[in-house]
């Protein structure tokens, strides 16, 4: 499986270190949690800080929206540096409007259910994205404990890609670490989020060597 590193419980005065640390760690991409506040009762960084970012790192920017709104604020995250952008089912944009722009921006395509929203929800959208990102915490804080209630819907999200021939990646987030990353490569995921249990190590080699051999 891939890791993505997540900032979000990191020192926001040095976020450079974070951004090189996950680089020389040998992290696949750094995801950025980005929250407005509405969507979620947390707010943490935007396009600003992204592009800052940017120059620090060759790894792609997987840019994970926390949003109320995001189609009207897509154009400024492409242009911050994003490769990846997702969205989240619950959203209040336009689904599939949001999703076809962000593939002509030319990022890769996400989209993100909250774990009390079934799978079939993506059903509709699978043939236009690149990821599936599955919150296995409520969207918000870093730090917070990862739900196993929601290992049977990374299986059911894998098992219709499977099923229509689709390669999907699909992104766990949300408390994984290094004693439930097992139980999430066997559900079914292809790359995982990790914030604390990735940061607030001496040295995340090991969990990182781990995640690669899943
Ligand atoms: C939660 C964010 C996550 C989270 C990851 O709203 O989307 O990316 O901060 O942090 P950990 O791994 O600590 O749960
Ligand atoms: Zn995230």
């Amino acid at each position: 499986m891939k890791i993505a590193p997540s900032v979000m419980t990191c020192d926001f005065s040095r976020l450079d270190l974070a951004v090189t640390a996950a680089e020389e760690r040998g992290a696949d991409r750094l995801h950025l949690d980005v929250m407005d506040g509405v969507f979620v009762p947390n707010l943490s960084f935007g396009p600003p800080v992204i592009a800052s970012l940017r120059p620090l790192t060759t790894l792609p920017f997987d840019v994970h929206l926390m949003v109320q709104d995001p189609l009207k604020l897509l154009d400024a995250y492409v242009k911050a540096g994003a490769d990846m952008i997702t969205i989240h089912a619950e959203c209040s944009s336009p689904l599939e409007e949001t999703l076809c722009r962000i593939r002509e921006a030319g990022c890769k395509v996400g989209l993100s259910l909250n774990p009390d929203t079934p799978a079939e929800v993506l059903w509709p959208y699978l043939p236009l994205l690149d990821l599936v990102l599955v919150m296995t915490v409520q969207p918000g804080f870093g730090g917070q404990s990862f739900r196993p209630a929601c290992l049977p819907k990374i299986t059911a999200i894998r098992a219709e890609c499977d099923r229509r021939g689709l390669d999907i990646d699909i992104e766990v987030d949300g408390g994984v670490k290094a004693t439930n990353v097992r139980d999430v490569a066997a559900a079914g995921a292809t790359s995982v989020v990790m914030g604390s249990a990735f940061y607030d190590v001496d040295d995340p080699t090991p969990l990182v060597t781990l995640t690669h051999e899943l």
